[in-house]
């Protein structure tokens, strides 16, 4: 069959390097795609919001399946297009999206499912915000409610942070995705990540992942989009994330589909655990990055086999095949991310580094230029290793790491410290 991915980032490169291991995938198309995915697929030029434009290039390529990546094309509704056009298509619909592109609509989902979260109240005006905010007292989580790109949620350790919050929110910081502002209880424990396909009606689990929001070792430092990634998260093993699947993910999709909206996709459930009690932080409705870098390299050829049974509505036939086996990826990133960084620096070594099922260098924001590899960006490389144990994947992903030669770039070297 030939498969359309949507995206560029390392997430993207994973889900090819994955698709590719599959004997149904023919051919395989990644539209914008990037110079690590155009070395083992074919890339494209599109514009991946319009969803127009999408399936023109789906129709004009015989494209049996597409597969969505990133949020922003799920939520304008380019799964829609693809599905009205007969295309069959992995990902939400756009008001199955909404799990993710509203922080108020997630959490009014959750009320009416019963399933575990902070107590939340919403609000489109300053003065009632910041009355509650008093009344409450910190720590406190102010959340733009729209699409801001991971920048949109203010922890506040105390009440004049909260306050501060709701001043820039309401005063346009977010643009349109802080007309309305959720706030919520502060959850402590410990996060993680848990990843389930969806098809409608069944969920099955496809592994759980932990990521490294911080860009400092230590997790200090402001926050990043993510600078390194392990599945399995052991702070879910046990009875753990099965507490998740009954208690969280199921009453959710039960909900979605009594509201008409059936959930089709990965939906990626951002938990905050303690005494083995897990509660809900936030829907994602699409693969984390650099989370799925981990997942797909467990997974393997057969994630291909388990995204067209989502999308099919087959899941309840699947198994997943799991191996006793740990992922890591760690992030090189351009020096001075999250803050201003330059693009451009050549990045050499990766010649040097083998590439195999258990060893994989994803690229994340690079392009070629006379040859050579280059940075195009922030996150720039996903190292990424797997293992019989976490340390195992570790030293191989460092190993990786240390080989490539990239005097501009840097990653934390305490990629697993909470496992390890
Ligand atoms: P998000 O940008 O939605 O991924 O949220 C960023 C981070 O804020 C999450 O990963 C959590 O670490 C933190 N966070 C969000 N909501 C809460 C909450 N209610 N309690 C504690 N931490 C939270
Ligand atoms: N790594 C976090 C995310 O993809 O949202």
């Amino acid at each position: 069959m030939n498969i359309l991915i949507l995206g560029a980032g390392g997430r993207e490169h994973a889900l090819a390097w994955a698709v590719l291991q599959n004997p149904k995938c023919d051919r395989l198309v990644v539209a914008p795609g990037n110079a690590g995915i155009d070395r083992i697929a074919e890339c494209a030029d599109l514009d991946i919001l319009d969803g127009d434009a999408v399936v023109s290039f789906a129709d004009a390529e015989s494209i049996d399946f597409v597969i969505v990546g990133p949020e922003a094309p799920l939520a304008a509704g380019v799964v829609d297009r693809l599905e009205t056009a007969g295309i069959s298509t992995f990902g939400p619909t756009a008001a199955a999206a909404q799990l993710e592109a509203s922080k108020a609509f997630t959490k009014e989902v959750c009320d009416a499912a019963g399933a575990p979260t902070a107590a939340w109240a919403r609000f489109t005006q300053a003065a009632p915000a910041r009355d509650y905010i008093r009344a409450r007292g910190a720590p406190i989580v102010v959340k733009a409610d729209g699409l801001a790109a991971g920048k949109g949620v203010i922890v506040a350790t105390d009440e004049d942070q909260a306050l501060a919050a709701i001043d820039d929110m309401f005063g346009g910081e977010f643009g349109d995705a802080g007309t309305e502002v959720v706030i919520e209880e502060f959850m402590e424990g410990e996060e993680a990540s848990f990843f389930v396909l969806c098809d409608g009606e069944v969920a099955l689990p496809i592994g759980t992942a932990q990521d490294h929001k911080r860009v400092g070792e230590g997790d200090t430092g402001p926050n990043t989009g993510g600078m390194g990634a392990y599945s399995p998260a052991p702070v879910l093993e046990g009875d753990v994330a099965d507490r998740a699947l009954r208690e969280i993910v199921e009453p959710t999709l039960a909900e979605m589909a009594r509201r008409g909206t059936p959930y089709r996709g990965v939906l990626y459930a951002g938990l905050m655990i303690r005494d083995g009690a897990p509660r809900l932080v936030e829907y994602n409705v699409r693969f984390g990055d650099p989370e799925a870098q981990v997942l797909m390299m467990r997974l393997g050829g057969q994630a291909l086999d388990l995204m067209l049974a989502a999308a099919e509505g087959r899941l309840k036939d699947m198994r997943v095949n799991w191996a006793d086996d740990h992922a890591m990826t760690v992030v090189m990133a351009a020096r001075g991310y999250p803050g201003a960084h330059d693009k451009g620096s050549v990045i050499g070594g990766l010649d040097t580094v083998a590439e195999d099922s258990a060893h994989m260098v994803f690229h994340a924001s690079t392009t070629e230029r006379d040859g050579q590899i280059v940075a195009n960006g922030g996150r720039v490389l996903n190292v990424t290793a797997r293992g019989a144990s976490l340390a195992e994947a570790r030293d191989r992903a460092y190993a990786m790491v240390d080989a490539i030669d990239w005097p501009e770039g840097f990653c934390r070297r305490d990629i697993g410290w909470r496992a390890l």
